[in-house]
């Protein structure tokens, strides 16, 4: 197996009726037990960093870790950039043999995000690589928030704009913002799933932003109207600081990593899981 580009997976995903999740790392564990999940259930499965998790990040060695443990436990995966604000850093991430980039541009005007982004896609597709673009804009952090969600209706994607910036642009995958938002709140979101319906005209990949505490049925539905690509950060950084937490107190002399470690790897592991079982994406490798 090797890594491939995103589009390759997500266009598949799209035919077959399923979507991939996309998945945060900044530790080799959680590398390791994004690619085990996978591994098992036979998934495909993309690896993505974030700007401040691919600077935390050794940048010339994630390529070579992602590659080498797809290469040993056969996995189809894509090394994919998430929500770059630059073409500096989609520069930087190429360099990096990263396989696909996301450009979100979306606090720009209208105007400013599709230069940008059509800026992007030119450089990055003489390459192979693939592009998501963003239209309407994904607020907050990927936390644990102890507030309610906020949703501001002039984030939510525009249908009417959808084709336009598609066509414009020449992305190869669209995110869109229909009431999902970064981190976890104290109560669940509520998908448009009506506004995901027009948007979905586009005929193109569309990506799920905010994949953490969106309640299952949502996400099953989304999937059904086009959604090929789910983000899920959140949920795997509550396993991995959770089980961190966990060991060190139940184990409070401990000082060896490869002894601590393994509960960590196994309790991202389970996330991962669950969540290509929800996607439908098991079997898919
Ligand atoms: O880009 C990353 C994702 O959208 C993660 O969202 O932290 O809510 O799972 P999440
Ligand atoms: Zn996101």
């Amino acid at each position: 197996m090797t890594v491939v580009s995103s589009k390759k997976i997500l266009e598949e995903a799209l035919r077959g009726g399923y979507a991939v999740g996309a998945f945060n790392t900044s530790t080799l564990e959680a590398t390791k037990a994004i690619i085990n999940a996978a591994a098992k259930l036979a998934s495909p499965v993309i690896i993505e960093t974030s700007e401040g998790e691919f600077n935390f990040l050794d940048s010339n060695i994630i390529f070579d870790q992602v590659k080498d443990l797809s290469d040993e436990y056969g996995v189809t995966v894509a090394l994919h950039l998430d929500h770059g604000k630059s073409l500096e850093t989609v520069k930087k991430a190429v360099e990096a043999r990263y396989t696909s980039v996301h450009i979100d541009a979306s606090n720009l005007s209208y105007q400013e995000n599709i230069e940008l982004t059509q800026k992007v896609a030119e450089f990055a597709h003489k390459k192979n690589i693939s592009v998501e673009g963003e239209l309407g804009h994904i607020s907050g952090s990927s936390e644990k928030h102890s507030e309610k969600i906020e949703i501001n209706l002039s984030n939510l994607t525009d249908p009417g704009l959808a084709k336009e910036f598609v066509k414009e642009t020449g992305i190869d995958i669209l995110a869109v913002s229909i009431g999902n938002i970064h981190g976890v709140y104290t109560n669940p979101p509520e998908l448009d799933l009506g506004r995901l319906e027009r948007i979905s005209k586009v005929k193109i990949p569309l990506s799920l932003h905010g994949g953490s505490g969106i309640p299952e049925n949502q996400i099953k539905m989304a999937v059904k109207l086009g959604i090929a690509k789910v983000n899920v950060n959140t949920e795997l950084r509550m396993a991995y600081a959770g089980e961190l937490r966990e060991e060190l107190k139940a184990h409070p002399k401990e000082i060896v990593p490869y002894k601590i470690l393994p509960e960590v790897i196994e309790e991202i592991e389970k996330v991962v899981e669950n969540k290509i079982k929800l996607f439908g994406s098991e079997g898919k490798g």
